[in-house]
């Protein structure tokens, strides 16, 4: 090789090297570097909170998703919501868990019962991650603060609808939504407490809605099947009423049977409108998740003295659907 050709290819090795190295570092830069606007969203949302639902589908918690969702926005959190595909308390307590080994900075979760939860509570207190129950309390446990329905005094509200709206004899139907969910066991009791000492009231059973609108029905069936002489029917939860509603259509289209439902989801307003649901208890979720985020973003490294937040319950009749259409 002459000198001249070494030369020219010692400056072509270098341009090459050249391109090279500059291309990596504008690469590199750009893969790498943390722009001014992503950092500023990183410093904004400041705190990391999740959602553990009771559902996954369940348009229920959807509005406590939406409500928590509104407070995630405008405080700059960090909102994850998970939930097991059916409602399953082994999975929501497994879901806890995991939020937890997650190091969040607080965690929304419905109350459940038993000693796992407990514990896991107990464990989440050891890291200094806040737990708020929401929809659900669970009084047992170390959680910081319970935010929902004050679901004793709701039950109450069903028996003084069942026994300021009907005369005679009542053979009762309870349809809920998990016999081992807290809240459900405290407004069986709550209604219970109300109609306890009435004579004319006569609970004759119990049954399980699984939380679903068919499981409601079936419920409804096989109790009415089994015992024609149930005239009133209550449901405990939100997809009951409508369930409930079927399943007496099927067993007794034409019997007057009273029909008490919970929650105000679509399907249970319009069929209070047409007057095949009698009255039902009102309750607030979107309000609830809401509230469950900024009690969480208060209770950031501080306790809180007042932790009972009980979102509003009242009950709407038939009658004052019906009414409120009037005047529209
Ligand atoms: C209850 C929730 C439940 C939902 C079921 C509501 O009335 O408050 O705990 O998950 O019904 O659809």
């Amino acid at each position: 090789m002459t000198k001249d050709s070494k030369f020219t290819l010692i400056v072509i090795c270098g341009v090459i090297f050249f391109i090279s190295f500059m291309g990596m570092i504008i690469y590199g830069y750009k893969t790498f570097a943390i722009s001014p606007l992503n950092q500023k969203a990183e410093e904004a949302s400041s705190h990391h909170f999740a959602l553990i639902a009771e559902e996954n589908e369940n348009d229920y918690w959807r509005l406590v998703k939406k409500g928590a969702d509104k407070a995630a926005e405008k405080n700059h959190v960090n909102l994850e919501y998970v939930a097991p595909k059916k409602a399953d308390n082994d999975e929501m307590n497994r879901l806890l868990d995991r939020m937890i080994a997650a190091k969040m900075d607080g965690i929304i979760v419905q109350g459940i019962k038993g000693a796992r939860f407990k514990n896991l509570v107990h464990k989440s207190v050891e890291r200094d991650i806040p737990i708020v129950t929401v929809d659900t309390d669970a009084k047992a446990s170390e959680r910081k603060a319970y935010v929902g329905t004050d679901n004793i005094a709701a039950g109450k509200l069903l028996g003084e609808a069942l026994l300021s709206n009907t005369s005679g004899e009542q053979y009762v139907g309870i349809i809920t939504g998990r016999n081992e969910a807290i809240n459900q066991q405290e407004r069986v009791q709550g209604f219970r407490d109300m109609v306890e000492g009435h004579k004319r009231i006569h609970i004759i059973d119990i049954r399980e809605s699984h939380i679903t609108k068919n499981g409601a029905t079936i419920a409804s069936y096989k109790l009415l099947k089994q015992y024609p002489k149930i005239n009133a029917f209550v449901g405990m939860s939100a997809l009951d009423g409508p369930g409930i509603v079927e399943g007496v259509k099927e067993v007794a289209p034409f019997k007057n049977v009273y029909v008490l439902a919970f929650d105000t989801l679509p399907e249970t307003m319009q069929l209070l409108e047409t007057g095949k649901i009698d009255a039902t208890v009102a309750q607030y979720p979107e309000q609830m998740g809401y509230d469950a985020v900024e009690v969480l973003i208060r209770l950031q490294g501080k306790d809180m003295l007042d932790n009972l937040i009980y979102t509003k319950t009242n009950i709407i009749t038939k009658e004052g659907v019906q009414k409120k259409l009037d005047i529209q």
